[in-house]
């Protein structure tokens, strides 16, 4: 079981009288981050690399919380990290530089189901000579299905972009597996992780992936995002810097970028590990293990969570769930879409409004997801997203305005 007064009280952003159910939007900062933050405005708040001691300890910083995020993520070199102020300009930064080494006639697979920022640059590639494929979601299931994946895939692929968890639909997918299809190829593969840390540890050994890239202004920090990506490759890619900046992660960060975020990102890691102890973690003196241990029971609370949200949507006949409608925690997170009847979304969350109940309605960027099911013409569909912080007396409440709004 999760401590979760202890949880919220990390949150100062969850004191309010509403029930803030939008953390797939953005969710609220953690407060060791937001100290940090102030820390290095505070003390060391100048360029790096300088020979006197604000600036040594500036360095120092950034590199700790390379190092930190590497191990969180389970990446051996801290270099292998690009940060950046988005995630969709990240992807940018690499499509561009697949662009510059790509030759005619190459292949790039996207899927018809995710957040644009993991497609749309991709597809752009098309105006070079690229050839696009389009890896679609299985009508019925509204699962990317391995075996459409391996249709599509040749000798001529170069990289598969897909997501580890859907925005809309909550779905996690195997990305473990889908990379290792790719790789049979010789093909990479770029995966959007936004959708899935704030829930899940990522694990770039274990899942092999090429590239993976998210935002922490959903994993409980600032908005700014970074990108993993193996320094193989890395150092093979162009850049997108100076000439004269040649090593990763700087050739593909033009100009300076947030330190202050960098160094208050160090407390993320922290936090996930404190929490384990919090919670009588008694393994290993080991802060992998301490995260593997934590995100678990993170996984069992979202589990309860979930299960409370698709049970009540389940039992009414006037609404369609968009994704997986079982709670399980191996097949979804607590992200929740779901259309009544031919209702506008909009509306409905309106009404959930009136008792201070945040969710969102829309397509949140996954355009040709809604296109393809049709849903644009109400709306698109009602999100509902929790996260580890949220409380089942939270989803009671969610519940009790969805009574009045349905
Ligand atoms: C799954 C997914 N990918 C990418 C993005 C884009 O992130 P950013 O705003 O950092 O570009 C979002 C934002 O909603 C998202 O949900």
């Amino acid at each position: 079981m999760l401590n979760l007064e202890y949880i919220r009280s990390q949150f100062p952003g969850l004191e309010t009288d509403w029930v803030l159910f939008d953390n797939a939007g953005g969710s609220q900062i953690a407060r060791p981050v937001v100290d940090r933050i102030n820390e290095h405005f505070y003390t060391s708040n100048v360029q790096l690399d300088g020979s006197y001691p604000h600036s040594v300890l500036a360095r120092e910083r950034h590199d700790e919380a390379h190092r930190k995020l590497a191990e969180w993520i389970n990446a051996d070199d801290p270099k292998e990290l690009i940060m950046g102020s988005s995630t969709s300009l990240l992807v940018r930064i690499l499509a561009d530089n697949f662009r510059r080494i790509l030759r005619d006639g190459d292949e790039i697979i996207v899927t018809n189901c995710d957040h644009e920022a993991n497609i749309g640059a991709w597809r752009d590639l098309a105006n070079y000579g690229f050839k696009i494929k389009e890896w679609r979601l299985n009508p019925d299931t509204l699962a990317l299905e391995k075996e459409d994946l391996e249709d599509l895939l040749t000798k001529k692929t170069k990289l598969v972009a897909f997501t580890a968890a859907s925005n809309v639909l909550g779905m996690l997918n195997p990305v473990k597996e889908f990379t290792r299809t790719a790789h049979k190829y010789g093909a990479l593969v770029c995966v959007d992780a936004v959708a899935y840390t704030p829930h899940r540890l990522i694990d770039v050994k274990e899942t092999d992936v090429d590239f993976i890239v998210f935002s922490f202004y959903k994993t409980y920090g600032p908005h700014y995002a970074m990108m993993y990506g193996k320094m193989d490759i890395l150092n093979a890619l162009p850049g997108f810097n100076h000439f004269f900046i040649r090593e990763p992660p700087y050739k593909f960060q033009p100009g300076n970028y947030n330190f202050e975020f960098c160094h208050g990102l160090s407390a993320l890691p922290d936090y996930f590990a404190d929490l384990a102890d919090k919670h009588g973690y008694k393994g290993e003196n080991n802060r992998k293990e301490r995260f593997k241990y934590i995100y678990s029971l993170i996984a069992g609370h979202e589990e309860g969570l979930s299960r409370k949200v698709l049970d009540y949507l389940n039992a009414r006949n006037d609404i369609k769930i968009i994704g997986p409608v079982e709670y399980n925690a191996d097949i979804r997170v607590p992200t929740i879409a779901f259309v009544q009847k031919n209702r506008d979304s909009r509306e409905i969350t309106l009404k959930t409004d009136e008792d201070k109940v945040a969710i969102r309605w829309g397509h949140f960027y996954a355009y040709r997801l809604i296109n393809d099911l049709g849903l644009h013409k109400q709306n698109g569909v009602v999100r509902i997203s929790m996260v580890h912080y949220n409380s089942l007396d939270e989803a009671d409440r969610l519940i009790r305005a969805l009574d009045y709004a349905l």
